[in-house]
Formats: C-alpha cells, structure tokens, sequence
C-alpha cells in the first residue's frame, strides 16, 4: 500500500468513563473508498467526530492516534485543528439542515469555508464559490449565492455541505450517512456526485453509512463494526462474496434476500447490539452468534487477517471456492463446522 493519506491507530473514545469506540484501527490511501458499516449504536458517528476533533463533554477520546499524513490530529491544539480542519480533513454530516447556518446565505458559508484557508480577494472567492456551486450541481449558481439556506431542498442544502467540505481541496472527506435524510432519487444523484467529485480530485473518502447497497456501489474496502470495534475489514467484492465474521456474513445475507439496490437498509438480526458498558466478556457478538462456543466468552477476540482480509473471530465461516466474487452471492456461503482455518483464542 503506498503510504496512507490517514492512519487510524487504536483509536478509543469514552462516554465519561465507558469505552465506547474500543481500539479501532484503519489506513486510507490517497483517493481510497473506505465504507464503514454496522448497525445503529456500533460507534461509527463516533469513530468519525473523534477523528475530527469534534466529540463535545463528556465524550472524549481516551487513546490512540489520528494520523494525517505525519501529523497526529489528536495532539494538536484547537487552533492548529482549526487550520488543518476543512483544508486538509473535511465532513459531512447526515442532517444539511442543522450544519449550515440558517442566517448566512449560501454564498456567505461557502466564501467563509475558502477564507478560512485561503484568503482570497472578496470578487474571487465569490466567484469560486460560485463555480463550487454549479460543480455540486446546483442551477443558477452565481444568483443561488445571495439565497438563505431554507430556500433550498434538502437535496440542494446536502450539495451546498459537499461544496463547503470541498472548498479548500481536502485529502480525506468523512461522510456520515450523507443521504439518510435525502429522499430516494435524491440519494442517489447525491452518491454519485460525491463519487465523481472525489474521483476528479482524488479525495480519499470515510462513507459511513447503514445501507450496504450504498457501500458496495461506492466503497473500494469495507470496514465493518460492531460494538466499537471494527470485526472484520475487507476489499469490497470480497466481503460480499464471501464474509467471514458471523456478524457480517448475516449482514450480507439479509441484504441479499433483500436485493442490493441503493434503497436497503440495514436489516435487523435477531437480538440488540450491546450498549456501551454492557459489552459481554469475550467476544461482543456471542449472544447474537450462531457459532458461538465456550471459547468465544473466555477472552478478548483479536482482529487477525485471514486470506487477505481481517476478521474478529475463532470461528470463522468458511466458503468453497468459486462461490462467488461480486455483491449478491453471499446466499452461497457454506456455514459448516470451521476445519483447518478454525483459529484459537488469542494468548
Ligand atoms: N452525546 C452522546 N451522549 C451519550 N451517548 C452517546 C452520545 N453520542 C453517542 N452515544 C452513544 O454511543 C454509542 C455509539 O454512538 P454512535 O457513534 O452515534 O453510533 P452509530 O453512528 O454507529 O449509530 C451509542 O450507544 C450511542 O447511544
Ligand atoms: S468469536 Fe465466537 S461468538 Fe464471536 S463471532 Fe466468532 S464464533 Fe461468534
Ligand atoms: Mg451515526
């Protein structure tokens, strides 16, 4: 891998005392697609805002490093964060209409995103943000610049976020759940747009979302989580094919019988995921696992790769070959009784 644009190493956040993001790890390379996936409650919002240096009392981030770069975003000041936030790192956020500022006009947000790292002349960075518009896709930029943001829709409003975050040529875009709040066509034309915009600029991109048809069209790699924990990470066409975490692998089922199209959501499995504070002993995932064995509760599952992927689990699923390598076979997994790939709890 050449050397990552963001290093996450070991990354834990707290809820007061409560580990809530517990030791995730992940490198990005410049201009990789990374989906982080998992239910509601797995630590994804957190992982991300903690990345930022955005997490607010009494969430706060107990260890690890953040490295952009050679620079590890957790020790710097807020003024050193506020220079490199925006121009290097930048994020989207779920919900356009809480993160612009409803008494500033568009035009306003976006020049005060390209002074913030760039000071230009007042002439220029309007006309910049204008050409930022028409590139989100907005019609009429120059005019639209002068509009608050409750004149636009919320499909509008979600492009004028992509314009700001993209103002100043980040490396790294973190998006979190981008077009939950967007209705379906809009959705898409959102994705899409994030797609090309990242690809002409070569933005490396965190897509943080719950719809797994959304990550397989987007994601180059695949980051799943549960619990605060990441419990198995691989290249896209591999996890669809052939997952390995019990978690995971029904995950991809369930998607499957629901068919892959940009509108699925997540669906349930049976049970909840843990609360913070209630995490059982062993492994996060046992009372939920279908595989589960004594072995699983008696100590801390490691994270280990496996057959060019990393997965959390002594028992892992294994698949005949030729099951299948793209999204929409995962029905062809054979979960039989682990043989030679069965691993031992870790010392
Ligand atoms: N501000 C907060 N105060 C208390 N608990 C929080 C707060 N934000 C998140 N949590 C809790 O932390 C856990 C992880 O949350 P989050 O990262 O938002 O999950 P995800 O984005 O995967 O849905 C959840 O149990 C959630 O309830
Ligand atoms: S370690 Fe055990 S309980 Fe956990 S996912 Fe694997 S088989 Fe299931
Ligand atoms: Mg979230």
């Amino acid at each position: 891998m050449t050397a990552p644009v963001l290093d996450v190493r070991d990354l834990q956040v707290a809820i007061g005392t409560t580990p809530v993001v517990r030791g995730v790890s992940f490198q990005l390379a410049p201009g990789e697609r990374l989906g982080l996936v998992g239910e509601s409650g797995s630590g994804k919002s957190l992982t991300a805002l903690s990345i930022m240096g955005l997490n607010r009392d009494p969430i706060r981030v107990s260890g690890g490093q953040v490295m952009l770069g050679g620079t590890d975003l957790l020790r710097l000041s807020r003024a050193e964060l506020d220079r490199v936030r925006g121009a290097r790192i930048s994020m989207i956020y779920q919900d356009p209409a809480s993160s612009l500022n409803p008494l500033m006009t568009v035009g306003a947000q976006i020049v005060e995103a390209i002074n913030l790292h760039d000071k230009v002349e007042r002439g220029q960075a309007r006309a910049r943000a204008a050409d930022l518009l028409g590139d989100v896709g907005v019609p009429n930029p120059r005019q639209r610049l002068d509009a608050y943001p409750h004149e636009f829709s919320g499909g509008m409003r979600q492009r004028v976020m992509i314009a700001i975050a993209l103002a100043c040529q980040p490396e790294v875009l973190l998006c979190d759940e981008p077009t939950t709040a967007l209705d379906v066509t809009t959705q898409s034309l959102v994705i899409n747009l994030i797609d090309r915009l990242c690809s002409e600029r070569g933005v490396a991109t965190v897509l943080i979302t719950h719809d797994l048809g959304v990550a397989a069209g987007f994601c180059d790699n695949i980051a799943v989580m549960y619990a605060g924990q990441l419990v198995e990470q691989s290249s896209t066409s591999t996890l669809f094919a052939s997952a390995r975490h019990p978690y995971s692998h029904a995950l991809m089922s369930a998607t499957v019988d629901l068919g892959v199209d940009v509108t699925s959501a997540l669906p349930a499995i049976a049970g909840q995921p843990p609360l913070p504070g209630a995490i059982p002993q062993g492994c996060s995932f046992r009372p939920r696992c279908p595989r589960a064995v004594e072995a699983c509760a008696d100590q801390p599952i490691e994270l280990l790769p496996l057959d060019g992927a990393l997965v959390r689990c002594i028992r892992p699923i294994t698949h005949h070959p030729g099951s299948g390598t793209h999204p929409g076979t995962a029905r062809d997994a054979t979960v039989g009784p682990p043989t030679e790939q069965e691993r031992v709890p870790n010392a």
